[in-house]
């Protein structure tokens, strides 16, 4: 009796996932083997990735793009949460993880398998996100996750792919392990782990090293419907071609590049380089739009509400009660966040320029150092006596 019957298999084309397809079948006894590979704009060719899964003994294989859906349901809501994990990360890795999470379940549920399946190591955040939201969307599913048990080093994983006519990679195998989609290229690994060692020029490649960016800055206009990126430079644009549009130019300028020590759900710290240029700049318009547009009390209460949405995406709870309810608040409080936001990309920085909107509490009246002034300054006194009564309080008891 096998762990399955039938699997689908979550599956990249790289040595790994091609591996558990004999793995789950000669080891685990898994009778079928379906592999869904998702284009989620990572640029790669998936047709060639279709072909090598049947190659390597899968019974149907799968490709499905979900790219618009990736912007749609789950990059633009975490854009409307500026949701930025420990301050830094826009998650553009953890945000794939639950829409993949969701293709593999109703490919499982459309074939009638038992069990689902991906490639992640014991090591990672992905296999939590993986494993949760499965469990999430199903819980009478099983999930398998092969390369967490079978104990094999890279040598061992290539020489047992070879028996099952899975070709060891061809060129030589970089020392780095990335992670790429249309918001952003995660990497880590070789010389990355030392967290002194200035990342090479070499692991980039949606953004420009500075001292090749062009010498006059752009700028760009961002606009917003209810929190959500629909245009840039007065073009509306769907989603795609918005991100796309927008990681080329500021990718251009070198504007989106990250490099943090992080703290993973599993306990260890890892030193990873990001690359997120859309991605890192509509969060950064996002919220500028909303100091516009949103009372000082709301924005102060989301940045908790924001905290809080950013680690869960991080820690596998998309598919949560925790989400739905932060959901209910965070759509609320996007109802008056549209308007136009201008930034200027400049030698590896963005800087916000100008904003505008129809629904801006920006009081020019009350703002002015000019003569029309419309605040009523003598009301200033009263406030600030009964606002600094407690500490005037507590000065003159300490220094009885
Ligand atoms: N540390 C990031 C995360 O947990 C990205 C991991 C991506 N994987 C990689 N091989 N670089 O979301």
């Amino acid at each position: 009796m096998g762990r399955a019957k039938k699997v689908v298999l979550a599956y990249s084309g790289g040595v790994d996932t091609s591996v558990c397809i004999p793995y789950l079948k000669h080891e685990w006894g898994v009778e079928q083997v379906i592999t869904l590979a998702a284009d989620l704009g990572q640029g790669a060719e998936l047709e060639p990735v279709k072909e090598k899964a049947l190659k390597s003994g899968a019974e149907i294989s799968l490709v499905i793009d979900a790219t618009e859906s990736f912007v749609r349901d789950y990059a633009f809501p975490a854009i409307q949460a500026n949701a930025l994990y420990e301050n830094q990360y826009p998650l553009s890795t953890a945000l794939a993880r639950p829409l993949i999470a969701k293709l593999l379940v109703d490919a499982a549920e459309k074939y009638g398998a038992d069990a689902v399946a991906h490639g992640c190591t014991g090591k990672g955040n992905d296999q939590v996100r993986f494993d949760v939201s499965i469990a999430a969307l199903n819980p009478n599913l099983k999930v398998l996750a092969p390369a967490r048990e079978w104990g094999m080093s890279r040598e061992e994983t290539i020489a047992y792919g070879e028996r099952f006519g899975i070709p060891a990679p061809v060129k030589k195998s970089s020392p780095y392990s990335i992670d790429k989609n249309l918001l952003g290229r995660a990497i880590e690994a070789g010389p990355l782990e030392d967290p002194w060692t200035e990342p090479p020029e070499e692991v980039y490649e949606m953004t420009r090293a500075i001292a090749d960016t062009p010498d006059q800055p752009e700028y760009v206009e961002i606009s917003f419907e209810q929190g959500v990126p629909v245009g840039l430079n007065g073009a509306v644009l769907n989603p795609v071609t918005l991100i796309s549009e927008l990681n080329e130019m500021a990718g251009r300028h070198g504007v989106g590049r990250i490099d943090m020590i992080e703290n993973r759900l599993v306990g260890i710290k890892s030193r990873e380089i990001y690359e997120t240029p859309a991605l890192s700049l509509l969060i950064q318009a996002h919220r500028d739009l909303e100091s516009l547009n949103l009372t000082a009390d709301l924005i102060h209460y989301k940045q908790g509400i924001e905290e809080t949405y950013a680690r869960l995406i991080y820690n596998g709870l998309w598919y949560s009660p925790l989400r739905d309810a932060l959901d209910a608040f965070i759509q609320k409080s996007q109802e008056r966040v549209s308007g136009t936001v201008r930034l200027k990309l400049f030698k590896g920085h963005a800087m916000v320029v100008g904003r505008k909107s129809a629904y801006s509490i920006y009081s020019p009246d009350l703002a002015t150092y000019g003569a029309n002034d419309q605040f009523d300054h003598k009301a200033a006194e009263g406030f600030v006596y009964v606002w600094g009564l407690p500490t005037r309080v507590w000065s003159q008891k300490v220094s009885q």
